[in-house]
């Protein structure tokens, strides 16, 4: 069994992570998808909101797993029996931060192989810190992710 992780904030999840993850799970038998609960980071949506939202944009996924995790990536991949890592790479910055990264968690974890994939050109700008902003101050994230994101940034935003 090829099990793949694919970690995140995804707060929001966008347009940009659900081609990642459409693409690795054609590449893996089983994608889990991992959100963070990090307490350390002030998010947007709680983490029980991040789950649901991913989970509303990827039911017609058959080999994807919602999971929420704390602590250290690279053992939690072991407890998972995942093999691979999968991250996304938007451009040469995203590289600089991720190579190091891909390092310490193989020294973490030997048996867990990080796999970059590159964003499609189309959503190489998207980010969920973007999209937060873009939504906060009124301006058109329609593009960036599937319709019911946007209705729960408008909400959350109207509130
Ligand atoms: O969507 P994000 O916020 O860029 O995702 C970051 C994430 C969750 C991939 C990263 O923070 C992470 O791996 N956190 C788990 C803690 C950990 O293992 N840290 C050491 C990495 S070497």
């Amino acid at each position: 069994m090829r099990r793949a992780i694919y970690p995140g904030s995804f707060d929001p999840v966008t347009n940009g992570h659900l081609d990642i993850i459409r693409r690795a799970a054609s590449l893996a038998d089983e994608l889990i998808v991992a959100v963070v609960a990090n307490p350390s980071k002030k998010c947007l949506f709680t983490l029980e909101e991040r789950r649901e939202m991913l989970a509303g944009c990827l039911e017609d996924l058959p080999n994807i797993k919602i999971v929420s995790f704390a602590g250290l990536l690279a053992d939690f991949a072991r407890q998972l029996d995942a093999q691979i890592l999968v991250k996304g790479l938007r451009s040469a910055a995203d590289f600089e931060y991720e190579a190091p990264m891909a390092h310490l968690n193989k020294s973490l974890n030997s048996g867990l192989e990080t796999v970059f994939l590159l964003s499609s050109p189309a959503l190489s700008f998207v980010s969920s810190s973007a999209v937060r902003e873009i939504a906060a101050l009124g301006g058109d994230i329609s593009r960036m992710v599937p319709v019911s994101i946007a209705a729960r940034l408008k909400d959350k935003f109207s509130l």
